[in-house]
């Protein structure tokens, strides 16, 4: 395939050639919603460093549940703000919790929309940890049994699939365990299996009130210099019973998107993280890109890489896009 016999350029000389040989197709199929549920009642908390996103309370966001589904998003992914915080995270598995309230009206409202559960303690402790803390040290196997408590409440409140986020070793077993146990065998695991210990997550923590009190999350998310520990970690979630792997944040780890994709044979999902929202967000308004070429430029990359769904806060902006 050499110059001049082949000419790269024939291909793409036209709008129709370009469609025929497009690779990639992003669809408002890929798109998943995550928003914030607070307490109260037609109360929104605007989140200053996610423009367009804010923390809702329940009827409020059950309004937003019915505008993704407008716009074609399938599924949305539910993050809680709790009334109060203590040290064992007792808000985080009740059953008139935030995140149970929030699924069942959502549910309610709009059956056809996948209700994901985000299921971590970080929004629910004192100290801010994904996990219970031992003398100023985090206690990966005191906290599973609450991370499953926590699952199993948002599933009982009819949650349509659980996402645990905490990072804790063994935590998908557990929680699988216990739905079956409980009568909810159908209700699929989608595993944040390959989570980074990222600075891309600084206005979710804002938007979610989750940042650690003291020390970082080190101990327990992925080095972001390591690759090869992506897959063990994605293989012992797949052992453990996941039905959907997770890579987190996605345009920093394209790289380990695409070797997942290529070496397990599970659907993989890929989080748009707060901070890669942000910086298209904040660039656009200073005018120095065009904020919808980069949004779709910037998923389709993502599905390129190998995502079969992608979690982002411009999924109802993309959806339509894609619509229209
Ligand atoms: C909680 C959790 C975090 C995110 C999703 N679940 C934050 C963290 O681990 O500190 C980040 C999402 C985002 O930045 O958009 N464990």
């Amino acid at each position: 395939m050499l110059f001049p016999e082949y000419r790269a350029r024939r291909m793409r000389q036209s709008d129709a050639f370009r469609r025929l040989v497009r690779e990639t197709e992003l669809s408002a199929n890929d798109l998943i919603l995550p928003l914030f549920a607070v307490e109260g009642k037609n109360n929104r908390n605007p989140i200053p460093s996610m423009p367009g996103h804010a923390q809702l309370s329940v009827d409020l966001l059950t309004d937003k549940v019915r505008e993704a589904a407008d716009a074609g998003v399938p599924a949305v992914i539910l993050f809680g703000l709790p009334d109060k915080k203590d040290s064992l995270a007792t808000r985080a598995y009740a059953a008139d919790g935030i995140v149970p309230k929030a699924v069942r009206a959502a549910k309610k409202a709009v059956p056809d929309m996948a209700v994901i559960t985000d299921v971590c303690l970080c929004q629910y402790t004192d100290h801010g940890h994904c996990g219970m803390v031992e003398k100023g040290v985090i206690d990966n196997d005191a906290s599973l049994d609450l991370l499953a408590k926590t699952a199993l409440s948002h599933a009982e409140a009819g949650a349509d699939m659980v996402a645990p986020s905490d990072m804790m070793d063994g935590r998908v077993a557990e929680i699988r365990a216990l739905l079956d146990d409980k009568g909810h065998a159908h209700v699929p695991i989608m595993a944040y299996s390959a989570k980074y210990c990222s600075s891309f997550y600084g206005p979710f923590r804002e938007a979610a009130d989750s940042a650690p009190q003291f020390g970082d999350r080190r101990t327990y998310q992925m080095d972001p210099a390591n690759a090869q520990e992506a897959l063990r970690e994605v293989t012992m979630d797949v052992e453990e019973g996941a039905d959907i792997i997770m890579v987190k944040p996605a345009l920093p780890y394209l790289d380990i998107i695409c070797r997942i994709r290529e070496e397990i044979d599970l659907p993989v999902a890929a989080y748009n993280v707060s901070g890669e929202f942000a910086m298209i967000k904040a660039a656009a308004e200073k005018g120095w890109i065009d904020e919808e070429r980069v949004m779709m430029e910037t998923l389709t990359a993502i599905k390129r890489a190998g995502a079969d769904m992608i979690l982002t806060y411009f999924a109802i902006e993309a959806a339509r896009r894609l619509k229209g």
